[in-house]
């Protein structure tokens, strides 16, 4: 029996044009860079501009995936992104990014998981191409969350910023030993959903509204589902977190990858941070944490890549990639 593996074959990722430091903060709100630092590890973010969205900034990181990946846009036929801030309420930004790149074939739609929404696309893109419905997708994290944070509120204002990134995976067929997804385990708890949410929405307020955020809930939870769901994946491979090269968790926290890391058991060392220099970017984090290192240089063919993301729901996830 064939077995179909999805490869992942480029990464690309954008960023806006502004840079928004902690010192820039501290002009417009009552907080301190001291204080961002020591709670978040965060030094700056890239927050969108004049003409920058979700869409221009999901196109950017598939272009550049695609060069990567030696490919053009009508060798794709299948484009999923995840997103929570969505240019329009519909069509999905997914098939505006497909307009923008001039692919034809194939379908498109929009996940939405918050900031497990890169995993949540990872996992049903894999399945996609393992079922033989495409043979080349463009998974892409795009958000601009600065456009539904509630600048007045430094509780929660000071953790975001925009950006975008995206891999083509390809469906070959492979050896068990060979690269591709590996596996996925997802999660979802709607009980807590009060932690963490937006206060509008076209249904309901008929508004894009504002992220509320319980910070201290969800620093709670996040560590302990992160890990199980992490350990349920290793363990159902007969892997241990020893046999992780890279471990690119969701850039919400230093502290909480530092948290999760150490429970894991993974060195600092293997551990892909960005959170310093993007602040929390939801779906896009985990792509664009990718695509850094891959370009410089850590992330390389027949490494075994651990990503993993925990955000608004509650959702959470862990995929292992064979690079
Ligand atoms: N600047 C200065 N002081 C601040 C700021 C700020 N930006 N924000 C809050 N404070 C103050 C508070 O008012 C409070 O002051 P008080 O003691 O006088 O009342 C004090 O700092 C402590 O506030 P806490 O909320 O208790 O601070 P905490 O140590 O819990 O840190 C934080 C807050 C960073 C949000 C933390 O709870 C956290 O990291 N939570 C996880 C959040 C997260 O990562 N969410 C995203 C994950 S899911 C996703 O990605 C969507």
């Amino acid at each position: 029996m064939s077995l179909f593996r999805s490869v992942v074959r480029g990464t690309g990722s954008a960023l806006p044009r502004a840079v928004v430091t902690n010192k820039d903060l501290e002009a417009r709100i009552d907080t301190s860079d001291e204080w961002i630092q020591q709670r978040t590890g965060i030094r700056q973010r890239y927050i969108a501009g004049d003409g920058e969205t979700t869409v221009s900034l999901g196109e950017a990181a598939a272009r550049r995936a695609l060069d990567a990946a030696g490919l053009v846009p009508e060798d794709i036929d299948l484009v999923i992104l995840a997103t929570a801030t969505p240019d329009n309420t519909f069509p999905a930004s997914s098939t505006q990014i497909q307009r923008r790149l001039g692919i034809t074939k194939g379908f498109a739609f929009d996940v939405q998981a918050v900031c497990s929404g890169f995993v949540y696309a990872l996992t049903t893109a894999d399945l996609y191409l393992k079922a033989g419905m495409a043979r080349r997708a463009l998974v892409i994290g795009a958000e601009t969350f600065s456009r539904i944070i509630d600048w007045s509120d430094r509780t929660t204002c000071v953790l975001f910023g925009d950006g975008a990134g995206a891999l083509v995976l390809e469906r070959q067929e492979g050896d068990p030993s060979g690269p591709g997804v590996l596996i996925s385990r997802l999660r979802a708890d709607g009980s807590h959903g009060d932690k963490l949410f937006v206060d509008g929405g076209p249904s309901s307020t008929g508004t894009v509204g504002h992220l509320r955020m319980e910070g201290r809930e969800v620093f709670k939870h996040a560590v302990g589902m992160i890990t199980d769901v992490v350990e349920e994946s290793l363990e159902a491979l007969s892997l241990t977190p020893g046999d992780i090269d890279w471990f690119v968790p969701h850039q919400a926290n230093r502290r909480i990858i530092e948290a999760s890391a150490k429970k894991l058991g993974i060195a600092i060392e293997k551990v892909v941070i960005t959170v310093d220099q993007h602040g929390n970017t939801s779906a896009a984090s985990i792509p664009l944490a990718i695509d850094h290192a891959v370009r410089d240089g850590r992330i390389r063919a027949g490494d075994l890549v651990l990503l993993e993301a925990m955000g608004g729901g509650f959702t959470w996830g862990a995929v292992v990639v064979r690079w």
